[in-house]
C-alpha cells in the first residue's frame, strides 16, 4: 500500500502545487497529518485515511480538478483494490461542508478526515485561508451592513458571495461543535479561541480605531 500511497501523493502535488485559494499541495499535507494523527488516537485504518486525505479536494465542485469516476479508474490503475477505492470515494463524497455542514461520514476514517479539513479551517490558519480564499475570488474584506446569513443551502453556500468576515459567521466558527471525535474536539478548541479573539480585535479597530 505505501507505494500506491507514494504513487497518488506525487500526482496529488503536481496537480495541487500552485492551487491558489488555500487548497494546495501544503493544505493537504496538514489534512493527512491531522488526519493520520486522530486515527491512531482513535482508531482507523491509517492507509484508508491517508489515501482519502490525498484525493479529498480533487474532485470538489470548487476545484473540479479530477472527477470521481476518473479517481476510481486512476486508483484500480495504480492497484488499489475496489474495497478500497470505494472506501476512499465514500470519505471524500461525505466530508464537505457545504450549506449547513450536516453531512457525517459513516466510518472513523471519514470522520477524522472531516475532522482534519476542518481543523485547518480554523485557527490561525484558518484565518488566513478565509482571507487568501476571498481574495482569489474578489470577495469584500467586510461590509458592516450585511449580515451573515442564517441557513443556506448548498447553492447559495457557494454562489451568493458573501465578505470574508461573514464567513467566520456562516461557517467557520460552526466548526468546532461539529468535531466527530474527541481529538478533533480537543485540538479545535484552542483554535476557535483564537478566531474569536481575531474578531474581537477586528471589530474594535474597525469600530473605534483611535482607541
Ligand atoms: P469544504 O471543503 O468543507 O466543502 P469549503 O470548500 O466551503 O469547505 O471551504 C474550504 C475552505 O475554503 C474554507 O475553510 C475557507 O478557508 C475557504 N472558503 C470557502 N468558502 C469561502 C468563503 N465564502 N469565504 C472565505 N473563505 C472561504
Ligand atoms: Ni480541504
Amino acid at each position: 500500500m505505501r507505494d500506491k500511497l507514494n504513487t497518488v501523493e506525487k500526482r496529488v502535488k503536481l496537480l495541487l502545487e500552485e492551487e491558489g485559494s488555500g487548497h494546495d499541495w501544503l493544505h493537504i499535507e496538514r489534512v493527512r497529518n491531522l488526519a493520520v494523527y486522530i486515527g491512531v488516537k482513535e482508531g482507523g485504518h491509517i492507509e484508508i485515511i491517508e489515501l482519502a486525505s490525498l484525493l479529498h479536494d480533487l474532485s470538489d465542485e470548487k476545484m473540479n480538478i479530477m472527477g470521481q469516476s476518473e479517481i476510481t479508474s486512476w486508483l484500480s490503475s495504480i492497484g488499489f483494490t475496489r474495497h478500497e477505492t470505494d472506501q476512499a470515494i465514500h470519505i471524500i463524497e461525505t466530508i464537505s461542508f457545504k450549506g449547513n455542514g450536516k453531512t457525517i461520514p459513516s466510518t472513523i476514517e471519514g470522520k477524522a478526515v472531516q475532522d482534519a479539513d476542518r481543523l485547518d479551517a480554523i485557527g490561525a490558519i484558518g484565518i488566513a485561508r478565509a482571507f487568501l480564499y476571498a481574495g482569489s475570488k474578489g470577495h469584500l474584506l467586510h461590509l458592516p451592513k450585511k449580515n451573515p446569513r442564517e441557513t443556506l443551502t448548498d447553492q447559495e453556500y457557494r454562489q451568493n458571495p458573501s465578505t470574508a468576515i461573514n464567513h467566520f459567521y456562516e461557517k467557520l466558527l460552526k466548526l468546532s461543535s461539529l468535531m466527530n471525535t474527541n481529538t478533533g474536539k480537543e485540538l479545535a478548541k484552542e483554535r476557535h479561541e483564537f478566531m474569536e479573539f481575531f474578531l474581537n480585535q477586528f471589530y474594535k479597530e474597525w469600530e473605534k480605531p483611535l482607541c
